[in-house]
């Protein structure tokens, strides 16, 4: 492709994107396809000669488009949000163009020293101190991962360098609620600690994870000669968005000398609203923390705050350092495949840099609250008619909601509750999340895509109320 084939269908696939994001709101929020009919569309085997490129362009609309369900849709209320702001899809645009990769700071010095400010402002922005530093990761579960790797590794007096897990006299134990996210289950299989020393704390009413139980259950294990390592809170559950105790946790876990991660993916957003910040009350004491850009907040997936106390301890446990990535710079730059896993990166913070100043901190705050009005708007209908109820407390924008007709109960009412959540999203015209809480089905109505107003909050009411009351 030459620069000018280039400049022309780049400005046919912005034209594309453009018109897209114009009327996504006509189209029916969830795909109506069959499982297997879009990779039947097309061709087993690759192409032998090369296709006119305007022919590969057409088939998003032929092939693509018809197997999306579309996130950027007012009236998707599914999962959580995942905005993608237009800015930032630019700032993606710009990253992937460039084609840079930082593998050392001086692979592109612009990788890393732009990363660095933009997470400075994002850490002023969500009202943590100075003691923070901060990296850019793909997703949350990496992130977790990073904080028990590191966690398990503090704990061994870094056992990676000698026999590893394999050498423990003692098993290492992780502690997470029951209503941790399955990213959190995973990183600490992945981590190694094992399925039997990944201890789940209970909650209480509100599905917050109970301190004095995350308490009680170290002290038995220590009395067993086990070796609590480390504890992962989380402000804003993915089913209910609870918030748990940080304040609380942080203290057990600094008397007990355990590693806390907090798992803010989903809250974290929130967090530059001061109005909000008492639900991570505490965080000062946490070791580690994520928060994903790449929900609430707008920037384009893939973008993952992860924000630690100690990036000494970080690097020791993560770099390494072949001789054909040395330089010169070295000892005065931060190398930041040394804060993670991989060591290829792309320009990453450009989306979030363009994101924050095409909106400005205002501007995020604004559709924040917009976003919490219109849930609490939400929850009050639910609760004012017969029949409805609210399942949990509704402190962010998730709305976790059953309608429960007279007489019916148990896996009848399960079936209806997951058979209406089925209908609204059939209907296309809206998208929920059905889901389990206290073993039986809810759906959950997650407000916060960009162009949802109340008017789309007040259509999903009518939707649900449509397919779960006929
Ligand atoms: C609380 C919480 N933690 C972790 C995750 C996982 O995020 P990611 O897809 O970035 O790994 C999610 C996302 O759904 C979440 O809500």
């Amino acid at each position: 492709m030459t620069p000018e084939e280039f400049r022309a269908y780049g400005h046919q696939l912005i034209d594309w994107l453009a018109d897209y994001r114009a009327t996504v709101a006509d189209r029916p929020v969830m795909a109506k396809t069959e499982p297997g009919e879009i990779g039947a569309s097309l061709p087993s085997a690759p192409p032998i000669d090369p296709e006119p490129f305007g022919d590969v362009l057409k088939d998003l609309d032929r092939v693509v488009m018809p197997g999306l369900s579309h996130w950027q849709h007012p009236r998707f209320f599914g999962y959580f949000p995942a905005n993608s702001l237009e800015a930032g899809v630019l700032g993606d645009i710009a990253s992937t163009g460039l084609g840079v990769l930082g593998l050392a700071w001086q692979s592109s010095p612009a990788i890393t020293e732009v990363e660095d400010v933009v997470l400075g402002w994002m850490r002023q922005m969500v009202g943590l101190s100075e003691a923070w530093s901060g990296v850019i990761q793909d997703t949350a579960s990496t992130s977790t991962l990073v904080a028990l790797i590191t966690a398990r590794e503090r704990a061994t007096n870094y056992g990676l360098s000698r026999g590893g897990l394999q050498a423990e006299q003692q098993p290492l134990v992780v502690y997470v609620s029951a209503q941790s996210h399955s990213s959190v289950d995973k990183a600490a299989l992945l981590a190694g600690f094992g399925r039997e020393n990944v201890r789940l704390v209970p909650c209480d009413e509100k599905y917050a994870m109970r301190p004095e139980l995350l308490d009680a259950m170290i002290q038995e294990d220590v009395a067993k000669g086990w070796v609590p390592c480390a504890v992962v809170a989380t402000t804003g559950t993915t089913a209910t968005t609870a918030i748990d105790p940080v304040a609380a946790i942080a203290e057990v876990a600094r008397r007990h000398a355990i590693w806390l991660h907090v798992d803010a993916a989903m809250a974290g957003s929130a967090m530059i609203l001061p109005e909000c910040r008492w639900m991570w009350a505490g965080i000062e004491g946490a070791d580690s923390l994520v928060i994903n850009a790449h929900k609430w907040l707008g920037a384009p997936f893939d973008c993952s705050l992860y924000y630690v106390r100690d990036p000494e301890h970080l690097v020791r446990v993560m770099s390494t350092n072949p001789s054909f990535l040395q330089t010169s710079a070295d000892g005065r730059v931060k190398n930041l495949r040394d804060w993670g896993i991989p060591l290829g990166r792309r320009f990453r913070a450009l989306k979030l840099w363009f994101v924050i100043r095409e909106q400005g901190v205002s501007g995020l705050q604004a559709r924040l609250r917009r976003d919490m009005a219109n849930a609490k708007m939400l929850a009050g209908m639910v609760e004012a008619t017969e029949g409805w109820h609210v399942l949990a407390p509704v402190v962010l924008q998730t709305v976790c909601v059953r309608y429960e007709a007279k007489g019916m109960s148990g896996a009848e009412l399960d079936a209806h509750t997951k058979g209406w959540a089925e209908a609204v999203n059939r209907s296309g015209e809206a998208y929920v999340t059905p889901a389990t809480i206290d073993g039986r089905w809810m759906v959950r109505v997650s407000v916060g895509s960009v162009t949802t107003e109340a008017e789309d909050v007040r259509a999903v009411w009518a939707v649900m109320r449509r397919f779960a009351e006929a």
